[in-house]
């Protein structure tokens, strides 16, 4: 059977009730000035020194969302008003929200279709002398091509903020993503591979940035500073201690459910291998260590008797393939990067109408009309159950080439 997502039992259970028992349901009842620091350590700078440490980076500090921990890593950068910030159109509406929250302007640039991930020629093609900064996305686990963009990068004097909402845990030549650019993003929302139901973290080897996002997330404070003078402009945007709690147990199931899903993702991968029109999103000889969140492949409507995505979709699931269907279409034809809010437009250098971006960014275009997504969770199945998806796969192939045959 396939595990509904998220698994728990009643380690993160009893971590809720302890919290809980603690009366200490913030972080900073552990932290608060004047006399009453404790000893003790909160859930939240637990989970955000493991995290850290894990991904072997300097800083660490959970918050609570990917899409906050996205805001806070934009406005540390101090990304604003007359900045371009390039990104992916193939992504969570996040990745490109937190740019024009910030005042500064979303440029879309396109994807590779192997890979799914911000494409560097046509990231160095967006560049103009405004471009202030890269926000790459990781997609579906798989980190994207990293040395082209931080040359890119280099070149240009760019910052790279990576959204690693899906790549928990994923390495490239043994180097943690989320630390490879300046600031890392994930999230801990319900259906990522950590989840603490709402929450995110952000990860830097930078000092000054992790300063910054750390006063952000606690309503633009001094840590060592009076509890009420505010110096940046930021929110309260703190993980509480039931959140974090859960985190933390969510933490030690981690390593054993890393590696059934990259086991059960390599068979499953071979045994799609096989089958005409499916083209999984190719895996990279560099990644060391895959964030699995998403199995992702599109197909070849011209293999599958050029039926539409929405008919591949009913076909699939019809055969008892639990696939997704993905984003319907890109970033940028949501009205909020059609018609932004009056105060985020009139910043904007850079604007095009949804069929301009659809000219520049036809890959993106491409995915959202065949793309396919498995979840993680498919992943946690036995064997057995990942090897009959990978014959479901090609009996479907079977059947509906025949019948598209016989239709012609
Ligand atoms: C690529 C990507 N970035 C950012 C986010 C935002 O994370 P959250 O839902 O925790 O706000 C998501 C969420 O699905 C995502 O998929």
């Amino acid at each position: 059977m396939i595990p509904t997502w998220p698994l728990f039992d009643d380690a993160e259970i009893e971590a809720v009730a302890a919290a809980v028992r603690t009366g200490k349901w913030w972080r900073g009842a552990y932290e608060l000035p004047e006399g009453s620091r404790t000893e003790e350590t909160s859930h939240a700078a637990r989970f955000e020194r493991l995290i850290a440490d894990m991904h072997h980076a300097r800083h660490g500090l959970v918050v609570n969302s990917g899409s906050m921990a996205l805001d806070i890593a934009v406005r540390a950068a101090g990304l604003g008003p007359g900045d371009e910030v390039i990104t992916t159109p193939y992504s969570y509406a996040a990745t490109a929200t937190c740019i024009l929250q910030s005042g500064a302007t979303p440029v879309f640039a396109d994807i590779n279709l192997d890979s799914w991930n911000l494409d560097v020629r046509s990231a160095r093609a967006a560049c103009t002398p405004r471009t202030r900064a890269l926000i790459v996305v990781h997609f579906g686990g798989r980190p994207a091509d990293m040395d082209s963009l931080l040359t890119l990068a280099r070149e240009r004097d760019l910052l790279i903020i990576e959204d690693a909402a899906h790549a928990f845990g994923a390495s490239l030549n043994h180097q943690s993503v989320g630390t490879l650019g300046h600031l890392g993003c994930f999230s801990f929302q319900a259906s990522k591979n950590i989840s603490t139901g709402e929450g995110g973290a952000i990860v830097t080897n930078d000092d000054a940035l992790a300063a910054r996002c750390r006063s952000l997330h606690t309503a633009g404070r001094d840590p060592a500073g009076d509890w009420y003078a505010h110096d940046l402009l930021g929110w309260n945007a703190r993980m509480t201690e039931f959140q974090a709690a859960i985190g933390l147990a969510q933490l030690r199931r981690f390593p054993a459910h890393a590696e059934q899903r990259e086991r059960n993702a390599r068979h499953l991968l071979a045994t799609f291998a096989g089958v005409q029109g499916v083209i999984p999103q190719s895996e990279g000889a560099e990644i060391t260590s895959h964030g699995r969140h998403l199995l992702c492949f599109r197909y070849d409507p011209d293999s599958w008797g050029g039926i539409s995505h929405k008919r591949m979709f009913i076909t699939l699931r019809t055969a008892g393939l639990p696939v997704l269907g993905g984003y319907g279409w890109p970033l940028y034809r949501n009205q909020v990067f059609t018609d932004p809010p009056a105060f985020a437009a009139q910043t904007l250098t850079v604007r095009h109408s949804p069929a301009e971006w659809a000219e520049l960014c036809p890959n993106a275009e491409t995915l959202c009309r065949t793309g396919f997504w498995i979840h993680h969770s498919v992943l946690l199945a036995a064997e057995e159950e990942i090897a009959e998806l990978g014959h479901l796969l090609h009996r479907a192939h079977a059947r509906f080439g025949a019948r598209s045959r016989s239709n012609l």
